[in-house]
């Protein structure tokens, strides 16, 4: 049984997967009495709340009381001196997108705090902070997990781990990273049936609430050029940045400048045959078209971009919006290991940092 008797909890973010972490905890800290969680921070970018004495937040009405503080986040140094200062073994929650507060992961793992966090900016930022992240965590002994930035909930990153450090030999990993990607192509160029304009597939999402405010974001393929660095570093190439490997933008060069995301759809069906032509090519070979990132471990290659693929094939066979990682290894032979299923949604996000924050519960002694 552990030691550890209290283990201090300090939140960033309280959005979509924010609020859905704080329920899970709720649940969590009821079911697991021992170590006692304690919630001493929380906050989001103009609102916190904390206390000098590290008293504990009530986790279920946390989200009432950062309603109606009137106390401001503290900088980012300052909470780690805060933190660091509580005497108690310290767990961050980063439920953000930061970059400021992922470059500040070094300070907090240097001074013992471990961090658990859907973020994925720390870990497709420079391999130099990718080095300071797990240098500092190697030397503190504090923890690092970040499952839910590939694949939200999917176990992605546990398994390539598991992979790895069992000494099988990962080849190529292959597919679909993204919710928005798949929900577009799975309608734009179905395994049967034969799809709407390009453009309008853009549209329709983005009125479902599967794209950003603006689609440039998504279409511009570097939402999955950030997962696919983390997996090939994980892998054990050193990837110097998402920006280091062919990345394909699906944005129509004359539209990548225009000022607003309203005025990029209104253009886009202007571009339509560019997305048709290709589509047709693919239906020739009795294909389909699908977004794609992979890895070849072997000629360290990674590349992000739109790859053809037979009909049975499981990747073309993707339904909705879900996500689909193959694992082609020694071990696993011709036949990969394939994780699918939602890859995004406040419930199954949350649900990879839970589970994340009980690994590290598990290794604090
Ligand atoms: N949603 C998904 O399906 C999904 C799936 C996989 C991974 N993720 C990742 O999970 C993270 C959170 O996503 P989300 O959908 O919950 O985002 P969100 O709804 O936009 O919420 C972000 C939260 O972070 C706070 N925040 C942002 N910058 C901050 C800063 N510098 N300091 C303090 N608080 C800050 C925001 O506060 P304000 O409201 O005050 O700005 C807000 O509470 C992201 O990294 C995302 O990529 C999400």
């Amino acid at each position: 049984m552990s030691s550890v008797r209290q283990v201090n909890i300090a939140i960033i973010g309280a959005g979509g997967v924010g609020k859905c972490f704080l329920s899970q905890l709720v649940a969590l800290a009821q079911r697991r009495p021992s170590p006692k969680l304690v919630l001493c921070y929380i906050s989001t970018s103009k609102k916190a709340v904390f206390s000098d004495d590290y008293s504990a937040i009530g986790i279920d009405n946390a989200l009432s009381a950062l309603a109606s503080s009137s106390q401001t986040p503290l900088a980012l140094s300052n909470l780690v001196t805060y933190l660091a200062a509580s005497g108690s073994k310290t767990v961050l929650v980063d439920n953000t997108s930061s970059t400021d507060i992922a470059d500040a992961y070094p300070s907090f793992l240097k001074s013992g705090i471990s961090i658990v966090t859907p973020n994925k900016k720390a870990f497709s930022g420079s391999y130099k902070l990718w080095q300071d992240i797990f240098g500092a965590s190697a030397q503190s002994g504090a923890r690092v997990f970040h499952e839910s930035s590939v694949g939200a909930g999917l176990p992605v990153i546990s398994t390539l781990k598991d992979l790895v450090e069992t000494g099988d030999e990962v080849t190529k990993i292959e597919g679909v990273f993204s919710g928005t990607m798949s929900f577009l192509f799975n309608s734009f160029a179905p395994t049967s049936g034969s799809g709407g304009k390009w453009s309008a597939e853009v549209k329709k999402a983005k009125e479902l609430g599967y794209t950003e405010p603006d689609p440039r974001d998504d279409l511009n393929g570097l939402d999955v050029a950030r997962k696919l660095t983390i997996l090939a570093r994980l892998a054990g190439l050193e990837v110097e940045s998402p920006t280091a490997f062919p990345v394909q933008s699906l944005i129509p060069k004359e539209l990548e400048s225009v000022s607003s995301g309203d005025e990029f759809l209104e253009k886009l069906p202007e571009f339509d045959s560019q997305m048709e032509e290709t589509k047709v090519t693919a239906e020739k070979e009795g294909k389909v078209v699908r977004f794609v990132g992979s890895i070849d471990v072997a000629a360290k290659q990674v590349k992000v971009g739109l790859e053809k693929f037979d009909r049975s094939h499981p990747i073309a066979a993707l339904k909705g919006s879900d996500n689909i990682i193959s694992f082609y290894t020694k071990r696993y032979g011709s036949n990969p290991l394939i994780i699918q299923g939602a890859g995004a949604g406040g419930e199954v996000t949350a649900m990879g940092v839970t589970s994340d924050l009980l690994k590290v519960l598990a290794q604090l002694s």
